[in-house]
């Protein structure tokens, strides 16, 4: 849950066209949602199948110093080029994930799991993509990779999966993750499998301050890249409104420690 977000950024930023079609979307998700469930109703056979093995590169591995420096990180090349290929050629539809629900967090979101699942739901079964990277994310040797570039000899597991797509006006308001007041360590991956980039283009802004006027970093390039933090660590998070034309597709990845 996001928590520590300003009422002078949301009066901000919720004005303007963009924002009362968001409005509207939102009125009619429960329209919406019953679409998408026919669509994929009428989907369900299509199987995704594919060949690549998911495999994300040593640059995680060497953001380590700068992570555990600064609490968080940019990785370029995220994933090796044929997952990453095959991870857009079977880009889910929009219509497998739910249209947003508040202005807070303004974009469309689904194909979830987390640790309680044992096995991966159903509409996760039909992608090989999503499927190889469930695998490689929930792995022993990936709890270490990514324990490693937290540092602080934690041993962090894979708590949660949830995939994104923007439409013009998205925004995530800055904010904190209420976790930020938990005692155990956590640390967040936000994975951007293809977007425009650039101004405006729905990059993952880390700031100082809950209204994005002291940013730390903000992501600009979103092909293949995946920008790392700690839940824990005293900055904001969130993405300004997604400029005309543009998109962003990503996912993000939660990990726990004891
Ligand atoms: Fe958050």
């Amino acid at each position: 849950m996001a928590i520590d977000i300003s009422d002078r950024y949301v009066a901000e930023h919720t004005r303007g066209a963009t924002q009362t079609a968001l409005r509207t979307i939102i009125a009619l998700s429960p329209a919406i949602l019953a679409y998408r469930r026919a669509l994929r109703w009428l989907n369900q056979g299509r199987a995704h199948e594919g060949s690549a093995k998911c495999r994300i590169t040593e640059a995680l591995d060497n953001c380590a110093s700068h992570f555990q420096q600064h609490r968080w990180a940019l990785v370029e090349n995220f994933f090796a080029d044929d997952f990453h290929r095959e991870l857009i050629s079977q880009w889910p539809g929009r219509y497998e994930l739910k249209p947003p629900r508040t202005l807070a967090k303004s974009y469309d979101t689904g194909l979830s799991w987390g640790a309680g699942n044992a096995e991966p739901p159903r509409n996760i079964r039909k992608y090989h993509t999503l499927m190889q990277l469930r695998a490689c994310l929930c792995c022993v040797d990936f709890s270490r990779r990514i324990s490693h570039v937290h540092g602080r000899s934690v041993n962090l597991q894979c708590n949660s999966f949830l995939l994104h797509m923007t439409r013009s006006g998205s925004q995530v308001f800055p904010h904190r993750d209420s976790y930020y007041r938990a005692k155990h360590p956590a640390l967040n991956i936000l994975m951007f499998a293809d977007g425009q980039g650039g101004q405006n283009g729905g990059g993952l802004v880390i700031s100082r301050d809950n209204e994005f006027k002291d940013i730390i970093v903000e992501a600009q390039n979103l092909r293949n890249s995946a920008l790392l933090y700690d839940v824990k660590a005293d900055f904001f998070h969130g993405f300004r409104p997604v400029g005309k034309g543009k998109f962003r597709w990503s996912m993000s990845a939660e990990f726990k420690g004891k």
